[in-house]
């Protein structure tokens, strides 16, 4: 018997991208080798195979666009500070240690408690339970002092507009100078909702839509780079099947590719 969830809806959402990568990691050629997702998902007692569709496999996509985000930054930053918030079960960490980086992984209570039971505290890396929208987890993450990056991956989209523009101007007002990743989508992602295969099978919906990134800047932020499947950083797109590359590729003018964006940005140097 495996261990059972009790999860809010929006918390339940984070078993999309832990199925994608576990079929990921089933695949003789794959993207992210995201082996420990295959081992939560045969520990975890759930209906997995409720989720089909294109989503599973574009959560690996994502999480590799996002990836190269971070990597990048501590190319840069080897003992910077890098913060997931809404980590749910990621093992992003694991992924991109370099052994020098300070680690913060944030999510709400039912989520974490789910989390402890499969990972650990340890040097460097700290699980933090709390809400993006809570202010004192700005203090613990701000431990070491120098640079830091965020990421928000598939969390802010399920709250409303309001919501994710205070706290964005948070971000920037608290963390000047910091990186900032996030995937924002537009209405033709947003409008179609009931008809995408996994959200079939959730009662929850994506609430913000964001159709030009670039709006965002008001809020204190900078856009460095704004991507989508279409368009991955190059590193990344040769870890890619090269049927996707070149189906995305054909139909980088088509809204479900437009629509979605991956973007990095940095908040305003005080
Ligand atoms: C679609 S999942 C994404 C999980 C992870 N980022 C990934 O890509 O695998 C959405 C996540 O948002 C988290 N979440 C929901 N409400 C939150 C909040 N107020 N603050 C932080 N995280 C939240 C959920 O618990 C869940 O882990």
């Amino acid at each position: 018997m495996g261990e059972t969830v009790s999860l809010g809806d929006v918390q339940e959402t984070l078993m999309i991208p832990l199925y994608g990568r576990a079929l990921d990691a089933r695949k003789s050629r794959s993207i992210l080798g995201d082996e420990r997702a295959a081992e939560l998902v045969d520990a975890i007692d759930y209906d997995f195979e409720k989720f089909r569709g294109p989503s599973l496999g574009g959560s690996v996509l994502r999480a590799s666009i996002f990836d190269e985000y971070v990597r990048e930054f501590l190319g840069k930053h080897p003992d910077g500070t890098v913060a997931d918030l809404g980590c749910g079960l990621s093992t992003r960490f694991d992924r991109l240690d370099n052994g020098r980086v300070r680690w913060f992984d944030l999510d709400v209570e039912d989520t974490m408690s789910l989390r402890r039971k499969f990972f650990t505290d340890r040097d460097r890396y700290t699980m933090i339970p709390g809400s993006i929208f809570d202010t004192d987890w700005y203090q613990q993450i701000c431990e070491r002092s120098g640079p830091m990056f965020l990421l928000s991956e598939a969390v802010l989209l399920y709250f409303p507009a309001e919501q994710v523009h205070a706290v964005l101007r948070r971000f920037a007002e608290t963390l000047p100078g910091a990186g900032l990743a996030l995937d924002t989508g537009g209405p033709a992602m947003m409008n179609t909702q009931d008809r995408n295969p996994v959200f079939k099978a959730l009662p929850t919906r994506m609430q913000w839509t964001c159709k030009d990134p670039a709006t965002l800047e008001q809020f204190g932020l900078r856009l460095r780079e704004s991507r989508t499947f279409a368009h991955p950083q190059p590193s990344v797109a040769r870890t890619w099947p090269w049927r996707y590359r070149c189906l995305l590729r054909a139909f980088e003018w088509a809204p479900p590719i437009t629509t979605y964006k991956l973007n990095l940005f940095e908040s305003e140097s005080g």
